[in-house]
C-alpha cells in the first residue's frame, strides 16, 4: 500500500493537554514496547507478564495482541506480505496513539519484516520504541505447538506459516533479546523492566 495520504484538504488539530502533561501526570513515560518472534515463542505471554508488572507499581498500560487485533481492527486482512505489512502499519500508528494518550503500549505480534518494525519505530519516534526479540529456536515453538498450528502448517493446511513457510526476518538492533527457551517467564519479565529502569522510562 502507498505511504501517501489520500484525503485532501485535512488540517492537523493540536491538543492542549501534551503528552508530557499526561506523562507527568503518569509519573512515567510512553513509549511502546514491541515484542516480536515466531508464533509460539512467548510474546503474548510475557507482554502480560510485564503489563502485570507495570500495572501494580501504578503504571498505564495496555497489550495490543495480533490474534485479538486480527478478530476486530485488523480483520479484513490475511497473511499475504502485504496484508502483514498492512497489519503492522496500523498497529505502529494505535501504537503510537496509545503513547500520546500517555500510555505504555505493548504490542505482540509476529511483525516478521525488519522493513515493517523499522516504520512503525518511525511512526513512534526513535527513543520512543523498544523493540524486543522474544527469540525462541523454531524447535522449541514447534514442540510447544500451544494453538496446533505447527502441526496444521507441517501438513499442508495452513499456507505461509511463519517459519515454515514464511520468512522471519530476526532484529538485528532490537533493544532487547530474551531467549525464552532459556529464561523463565520471571527472568524475561525483569530483564524487560530493567531496560525500562535504565532508560527512565519507570522510576
Ligand atoms: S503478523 O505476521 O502479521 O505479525 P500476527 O502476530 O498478527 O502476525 O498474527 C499471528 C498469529 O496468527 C499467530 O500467533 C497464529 O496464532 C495465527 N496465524 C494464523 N495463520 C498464520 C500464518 N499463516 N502465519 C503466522 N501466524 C498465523
Amino acid at each position: 500500500m502507498s505511504d501517501e495520504i489520500k484525503s485532501k484538504n485535512i488540517t492537523w488539530h493540536h491538543a492542549d493537554i501534551t503528552r508530557e502533561d499526561r506523562e507527568k501526570e503518569n509519573g512515567h513515560r510512553a513509549v511502546v514496547l514491541w515484542f516480536t518472534g515466531l508464533s509460539g515463542s512467548g510474546k503474548s505471554t510475557l507482554a502480560h507478564a510485564v503489563e502485570n508488572a507495570l500495572f501494580e507499581a501504578g503504571c498505564r498500560t495496555y497489550v495490543l495482541d495480533g490474534d485479538n487485533i486480527r478478530h476486530g481492527l485488523n480483520k479484513n486482512l490475511g497473511f499475504s506480505p502485504e496484508d502483514r505489512e498492512e497489519n503492522i502499519r496500523r498497529i505502529g500508528e494505535v501504537a503510537k496513539l496509545f503513547t500520546e494518550a500517555g500510555v505504555i503500549a505493548l504490542t505482540a505480534f509476529i511483525s516478521p519484516y525488519r522493513a515493517d518494525r523499522d516504520k512503525a519505530r518511525a511512526a513512534a519516534g526513535e527513543g520512543n520504541f523498544y523493540e524486543i526479540y522474544v527469540k525462541c529456536d523454531l524447535d522449541v515453538c514447534e514442540q510447544r505447538d500451544v494453538k496446533g498450528l505447527y502441526q496444521k502448517a507441517r501438513a499442508g493446511l495452513i499456507p505461509e506459516f511463519t517459519g515454515i513457510s514464511a520468512p522471519y526476518e530476526e532484529p538485528l538492533k532490537a533493544e532487547l533479546v530474551v531467549d525464552t527457551a532459556k529464561l523463565s517467564l520471571e527472568e524475561s519479565a525483569k530483564a524487560v523492566l530493567d531496560l525500562l529502569r535504565k532508560n527512565g522510562v519507570i522510576a
